[in-house]
Parts: C-alpha cells; sequence; structure tokens
C-alpha cells in the first residue's frame, strides 16, 4: 500500500515568494523564476545544444513543485527548430499542489510570456491527487509528462528509464536532507543515460561528497542571482 498523499499547502512570504510551511523554505524566488530556470536546469544541462537532431530526450527531476522547470523546458523546446523528435520530462513530487494552487502560484511567480501561456494547459490537465505514476501528453504527445506523486526515496530504485539531464531541485540540502543522500544519487546513477548531465542551484558540501560517491563528476560554476556558485556536471563512473 502507498503511503496515504499529503497535498502541498500554499504559502507566500511577505515580498510574494511562494513558500514551503511544511519544509521552511521557497519554492521559486518572486522575480525571475523562468530566468532562474533556465540559468540553473536548462543551461546547466547544456540544453537546448543536447536534444538537437535526437528522436528523444528525457529529462527526470526531483521535486516537481510548482512546475516552472517543466514549464520553462516546454517553451524552450517548442522554440527551437532543431528540437528533439520527443520530450520526456519525468518529475517526482511528495506533495503535489492541487490545480486551483497549481495556478495561483503560476499567476503570482511566472514572469515570461511563452511560459505563462502554458500554464492552464498544464493545469488542465492536472491529474487527482492519489499516490502513482500520472501520464499527461502534450503537443500531439510529443511531449509527455510523468508525473510520480510519491516520495523519490521509495519511487526512484522502482523506476526503469533511461536519463539524459537530470534536475536536481529539491528544497535546500538542510531543510529536505534525504532529497540529497549518497543513497538517492546512486538511485539516479542507476537511471543515467551515457553522458547523462545533471546541474543543481546548490553547492553543498554534503552534495557534492554525495555527487561523488554515486559517480558523478561536478564543477562548481556561478549561480544565479544572489548565489554565488552552483554545481553541474556528468555521470561518470569509473
Ligand atoms: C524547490 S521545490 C521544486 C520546485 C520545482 N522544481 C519547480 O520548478 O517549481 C522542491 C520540491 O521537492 C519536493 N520534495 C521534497 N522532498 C521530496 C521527496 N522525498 N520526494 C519527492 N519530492 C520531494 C517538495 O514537495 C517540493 O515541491
Amino acid at each position: 500500500m502507498p503511503e496515504p498523499l499529503i497535498p502541498a499547502t500554499v504559502a507566500f512570504r511577505p515580498n510574494g515568494s511562494p513558500y514551503s510551511p511544511l519544509y521552511g523554505d521557497i519554492y521559486h524566488s518572486v522575480v525571475g523564476s523562468v530566468a532562474q530556470a533556465q540559468y540553473v536546469f536548462l543551461q546547466g544541462n547544456g540544453l537546448p545544444e543536447r536534444w538537437q537532431r535526437r528522436p528523444d530526450f528525457t529529462v527526470l527531476e526531483t521535486g516537481f513543485g510548482m512546475g516552472i522547470n517543466f514549464l520553462t523546458t516546454w517553451a524552450a523546446w517548442r522554440a527551437d527548430p532543431s528540437r528533439s523528435d520527443r520530450l520526456h520530462f519525468v518529475s517526482v513530487e511528495k506533495h503535489p499542489f492541487c490545480a486551483s494552487d497549481l495556478r495561483l502560484t503560476h499567476a503570482a511567480t511566472i514572469d515570461d510570456a511563452a511560459v505563462a501561456a502554458l500554464s492552464p494547459t498544464l493545469a488542465d490537465a492536472w491529474p487527482d491527487l492519489t499516490p502513482g505514476i500520472h501520464t499527461l501528453a502534450f503537443d500531439d504527445t510529443r511531449v509527455t509528462l510523468t508525473l510520480i506523486f510519491g516520495d523519490a526515496v521509495s519511487v526512484l530504485p522502482t523506476l526503469q528509464l533511461r536519463t539524459d539531464a537530470f534536475y536536481l531541485d529539491g528544497f535546500a540540502p538542510a531543510r529536505n536532507p534525504e532529497l540529497w543522500t549518497p543513497a538517492l544519487f546512486e538511485s539516479l546513477g542507476r537511471l543515467a543515460s551515457e553522458g547523462a548531465t545533471f546541474s543543481t542551484y546548490t553547492s553543498a558540501g554534503e552534495v557534492k561528497r554525495a555527487l561523488l560517491h554515486a559517480g558523478f563528476e561536478y564543477k562548481k560554476v556561478p549561480g544565479f542571482g544572489w548565489k554565488r556558485a552552483m554545481l553541474i556536471g556528468q555521470y561518470l563512473p569509473q
């Protein structure tokens, strides 16, 4: 029996940033959420270049949250004339929003017209909040969003897929330690295709150690906005 699902509660910091009372951390800053997703996750994984002229490309994300990373990736894929034939985006989320809170948080934070235009399509297709796998298809099934409502710690070891890019987007490691453990990175390594890349906004020491332990090589690069550094890299087991 899967654990009963506890949905996310929507809350906002005084500056308007959507915030999780459960984890005591923000989902995204209220300014530049799309630019942050473009910089940290797309550019951090060499996208759009890496998906160009390929039959398909698969992203695996830890923490779907508001789906800003998904919407930003989908918008970039749509805008790219050399895009892959198909885009698969797989994301694991332990505490999903309900559709109306998804709409609310998008309205409060998305500051890019092409990304905002996709928000209602996602919200209209949003599944019931039941644990397990929900497959959503868009753009004549060329884009597939596999939403897995459950705990990444128990879900990732059960998956069968080949990932080209990992988006590591849990809350800050100090507040959400279970998404940054050596065991979790080992699960990701098992799901990596040859040449798989990752990126994450954090450069915390325990994340660097867990990445190395699981066979990922990392590089520290300048972070987005006020963040001094973030990590990008590849799965390169010895
Ligand atoms: C920073 S937010 C993600 C933001 C998101 N990627 C976006 O683009 O809007 C982190 C997310 O990780 C989820 N999370 C935390 N622990 C988790 C776990 N063990 N398994 C799956 N999701 C988890 C939280 O519920 C939260 O939605």
